[in-house]
């Protein structure tokens, strides 16, 4: 069929990264992210057949995102359709909210992840945020008062039995600052694979990224094209960057691939969201081109400025009254 076989050469010109902890197959360079709000199942079913059109063989999906179900009837449909010869051609992964950010819960979030995924394992679990909320339905704005303290320890010995019960092949985390790893490393058997933050020109996390490399845990970054709005302001401090637009004029290339390709020759993985097929190809049309040492610099230059707060997921009013609101601060230049 023409159509597999050029979805697989599209597929095989993306690098692979080899995590240094767990037994996933290597991680594809670029993944499509599939976080959109309001959630229209069916638009995310169409954008993911879309992308394993064009070479996605990455995809990142959280509990959190509703996500998950279209997802997994799109990769079915894929095989199906013999875009894909099986499942284990992906690399899959989702996280654990907040609300099941609890020892004993951890298991059953994965196992409820997996259904809707009609998946058998994942590629990559992780702890969504470093944030505890007691046990609710999952909604995007949470009471001050509903957060508890993180037991880091419990969390992570319930992430390690799914890696050994060959749920997830990798654990890691996300949102997690150099302060939380530090108290991750000190409890953990297993290190954690991964660890997705937010991470583009406009916050370009060299802290954490000289951390992680020390630790061996590989970066993956989120919303490396300055997001969907999520902070309400209408402005994209990357897709909107003098600097980036100059740069990109001069490489013949877009804004939106010119931040993808430094992300890459940062030894970052980028999770990028598009629904549109057009874009989703371009996002992957990285590799085989560079930036100068004169366009480095000048991305090294562009204002920093963050998009998530931990903060943001709860509604303004009400106190903190178990945690300490210094212990969920994920801003670290
Ligand atoms: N771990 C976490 O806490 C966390 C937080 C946020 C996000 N994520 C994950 O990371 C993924 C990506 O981050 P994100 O969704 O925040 O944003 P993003 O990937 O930085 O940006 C996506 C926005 O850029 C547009 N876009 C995509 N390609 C483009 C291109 N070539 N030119 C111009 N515009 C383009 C998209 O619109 P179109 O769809 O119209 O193309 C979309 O509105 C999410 O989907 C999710 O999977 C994780």
């Amino acid at each position: 069929m023409a159509s597999t076989a050029a979805a697989a050469a599209a597929a095989a010109m993306v690098p692979k990264v080899a995590l240094r902890s767990g037994n996933a197959t290597p991680m594809p360079a670029v993944g499509m992210g599939t976080a959109s709000f309001p959630l229209v199942p069916e638009a995310t079913k169409n954008a993911v057949l879309a992308a394993i059109e064009v070479g996605y063989r990455h995809f990142d999906t959280a509990s959190m995102y509703g996500t998950e179900k279209p997802l997994g009837e799109a990769v079915a449909e894929a095989v199906r359709r013999g875009l894909l010869q099986s499942r284990e051609e992906l690399f899959v992964t989702s996280k654990l909210w907040c609300t099941q950010n609890h020892p004993d819960l951890v298991l059953p979030s994965l196992r409820e992840t997996l259904k809707n995924l009609q998946m058998e394992y994942l590629d990559l679990y992780l702890i969504h945020w470093p944030v505890s909320i007691k046990p609710m339905p999952i909604t995007s704005r949470n009471k001050k008062e509903d957060a508890v303290p993180f037991d880091v320890e419990g969390v992570w010995r319930a992430m390690e039995e799914c890696q050994r019960l060959g749920l997830a092949k990798a654990i890691g985390v996300s949102n997690f600052t150099t302060r939380h790893l530090d108290k991750l490393l000190a409890v953990a058997t297993i290190p954690p694979a991964v660890n997705q933050v937010e991470l583009n020109p406009a916050w370009q996390q060299r802290t954490l990224r000289a951390y992680c490399a020390e630790k061996g845990i590989h970066v993956a970054a989120y919303s490396p094209l300055g997001g969907q709005n999520w902070d309400g302001t209408g402005r994209n401090a990357v897709l909107e960057s003098d600097a980036l637009a100059g740069i990109a004029k001069a490489r013949g290339k877009t804004v939106a691939q010119v931040a993808l390709r430094w992300i890459y020759e940062q030894g970052v993985t980028s999770i990028v969201k598009s629904y549109n097929k057009e874009r989703l190809k371009q996002n992957l049309e990285i590799f085989d081109w560079e930036l100068t040492d004169e366009d480095q610099l000048k991305i090294s230059q562009i204002p920093q400025k963050k998009i998530f707060e931990a903060s943001d997921m709860f509604s303004q009013e009400g106190e903190f009254r178990s945690v300490d609101p210094a212990d969920l601060d994920i801003v670290e230049e």
